[in-house]
């Protein structure tokens, strides 16, 4: 028998003032598209916005269905616009925020497990590590290097040749 271990290191910002100024527009991206979500029943509303390796920024917001698990996250929506309209380019960077009508906002949000599998799955096709920058209206924001590091053994398309 063998004990492995798993772990990971980030970075915590105290607040976004003290991002780098491309970060810092990145996250800002993120908030006004939280204006966009469709959030009716959780009142949660997600914004994020991807800078792509060719400089462009594009976001994306999450969008609910009376029908719950027919709703979609921010990520997911975000990865669909990048890869339908930018194919194949990298997203260097992505920022996630939201605005929460029922708390304070200002612990960072944290991708849901499904968008992390999405997420890594867009990291392999493009062959280019994404940076994810997680935020709230206000708080600490947490710096990742890879989405890869937030889903340890995961199931991936190897598996399937
Ligand atoms: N949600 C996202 O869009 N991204 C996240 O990282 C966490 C959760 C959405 C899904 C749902 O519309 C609402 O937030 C509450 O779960």
């Amino acid at each position: 028998m063998t004990k492995d271990n798993y772990q990971f290191e980030y970075i915590r910002i105290p607040s976004q003032e003290h991002l780098n100024a491309e970060d810092q527009e990145l996250m800002r991206h993120a908030l006004n598209a939280s204006s966009e979500a469709y959030a009716p029943y959780s009142n949660f509303f997600v914004g994020a916005a991807a800078r792509l390796k060719s400089g462009i920024i594009l976001t994306g917001s999450n969008q609910e269905n009376a029908s719950y698990p027919v709703g979609v996250c921010a990520e997911r929506v975000l990865l669909g616009i990048v890869a339908s309209q930018h194919p194949q380019i990298p997203i260097n960077t992505m920022a996630i925020t939201y605005q929460s009508k029922n708390r304070e906002s200002n612990i960072p949000v944290s991708p849901c497990g499904m968008c992390r599998q999405a997420l890594l799955e867009f990291e392999n096709r493009v062959s280019q590590p994404m940076r994810l920058l997680l935020g709230g209206v206000k708080g600490e924001v947490l710096i990742i290097d890879s989405t890869r590091l937030l889903l340890p053994l995961a199931f991936e398309s190897s598996y399937l040749k």
